[in-house]
């Protein structure tokens, strides 16, 4: 009887689910707990690709059972189309993804006004993945949205979707056509809603592992990250229990997740930003384009303010470090490891955007490497100043690390003793 929460603990893409397919092997249950198809979450196995963006990503283990919790928010096209194509590559989800019927809905007016709330935000938009998931996450917040199990009462879907169109003064322009397609969706999705956090807790009384998913990262945390830029669900650990329905007392431990270096999508503060011909070397090596919008990703340093603030936050037992193999071929790697404004020295992070924006960061540089990490599997095999870079990560961090993801696949993964 065991759980683990697996979380991104910086601004999303820190290769959450390599970690988790890894990790899965030994999980009965992986349970997504927040955030919708605004993830992109990749997965090669063999050298296959898998994109999830709803579904778990322990839908790669025949026997494993998946769990979309009701704080998450679903666009049940969206879904069904990522179910159907994922049972085209031969996953078969019967009896093993389960819904829970609490969980928001994500309707195509969602989409249409995050697209039109970007677009009037002009000059300060904050770059969404045009998923509707804040339209969607503000519905349930005020009480005005639907949720996955609605659409199972045709005439209480009805009357509610009416009256969220006039909500937002919008006129429901097809209702006929929305409603059937919905109930053609519902058809499809049905097999797998369900009270997820009943049987959740059930199987982890009866001794099953269970794996919690999340998506984003803690610095798009809608309380704690970088505030207006960022996702609108909470991502951070506490996030697992109030997204499940998973009792806090029984979340055993956290791993977090870190990218080797920094990126970031979409508009917001990033202090360690670099915008010279390694941010384009790292780019590419890295195909730091975003899984979900293909947009280019920002890229930068290590950032081990933002880091500590972060693992502090979430309480984390232990790191797993990512993408570390990307590094390789540069000179020297920096580590930001202090926070400047206006002349003096934080303590730690900065929270308001407009100190964010002016931070100039103090860094720790370091000699890289050249030699190729694919092939290695333990960490004393690694280059003298991999391994430097790395301790220097976990002291500064202050939590040490567990894995190591030197590629792509599932077998290119070091576990640290
Ligand atoms: P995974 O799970 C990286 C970012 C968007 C934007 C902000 C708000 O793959 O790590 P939203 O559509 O959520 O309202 O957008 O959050 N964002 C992500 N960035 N990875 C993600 O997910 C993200 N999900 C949202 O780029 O800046
Ligand atoms: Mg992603």
């Amino acid at each position: 009887m065991s759980s683990l929460t697996v979380l991104g603990c910086m601004w999303g893409d820190e290769g959450k689910a390599k970690i988790v397919d890894f990790l899965g092997a030994n999980a009965n249950v992986v349970a997504r707990f927040q955030g919708g198809a605004n993830a992109g979450h990749t997965i090669v196995l063999q050298g296959k690709k898998y994109v999830f963006h709803t579904v778990p990503s322990g839908i790669l283990y025949p026997q494993t059972k998946c769990v979309i919790g009701a704080g998450t928010v679903i666009d049940p096209f969206g879904l069904r189309d990522e179910m159907r194509s994922l049972m085209d590559q031969d996953i078969d989800f019967s009896g093993r993804l389960f819904i829970d019927e609490r969980a928001g809905l994500v309707l195509p007016l969602h989409k249409k006004l995050d697209g039109l709330k970007e677009e009037k935000r002009g000059a300060g938009k904050i770059g969404t993945t045009g998923k509707g998931i804040g339209p969607a996450y503000a519905d349930q917040a005020s009480r005005n949205g639907l949720r996955f199990g609605d659409l199972q009462y045709p005439d209480w879907l009805c009357e509610r979707l009416a009256a969220l169109y006039e909500s937002h003064g919008l006129k429901w322009e097809n209702p006929d056509e929305e409603l059937s397609a919905l109930q053609e969706v519902w058809e499809f999705l049905a097999p797998f809603a369900a009270h997820a956090d009943v049987l959740v807790r059930q199987w982890y009384l009866e001794g099953e592992k269970i794996l919690f998913e999340g998506a984003q990262g803690s610095l798009l945390d809608l309380s704690f990250g970088t505030y207006p830029y960022v996702t609108s669900s909470n991502t951070i650990s506490g996030s697992t229990s109030v997204g499940i329905g998973f009792p806090p007392r029984w979340l055993d431990k956290t791993l977090g997740i870190y990218k080797a270096y920094a990126t970031r999508v979409g508009e917001g503060p990033f202090p360690t930003e670099i915008f010279n011909a390694t941010a384009d070397a790292i780019r590419k090596a890295g195909n730091e384009f975003g899984a979900t919008t293909g947009r280019p990703r920002r890229i930068g340093w290590f950032d081990a303010v933002a880091a500590r603030y972060t693992a502090s936050l979430n309480g984390l037992s232990a790191i797993a470090v990512t993408l570390l193999d990307i590094l390789g071929g540069l000179e020297e790697l920096k580590i930001c490891t202090g926070y400047w404004l206006d002349g003096q020295k934080l303590p730690g992070y900065a929270f308001h955007p407009l100190e964010l924006a002016k931070i100039q960061p103090e860094y720790l540089t370091l000699p890289g490497w050249d030699d190729d990490l694919a092939a290695i599997r333990s960490l004393e095999a690694l280059p003298a100043n991999a391994q430097d870079y790395l301790e220097a990560i976990q002291d500064l961090v202050e939590v040490p690390i567990e894995v190591v993801s030197v590629g792509k696949d599932r077998e290119q993964t070091i576990t640290v003793k």
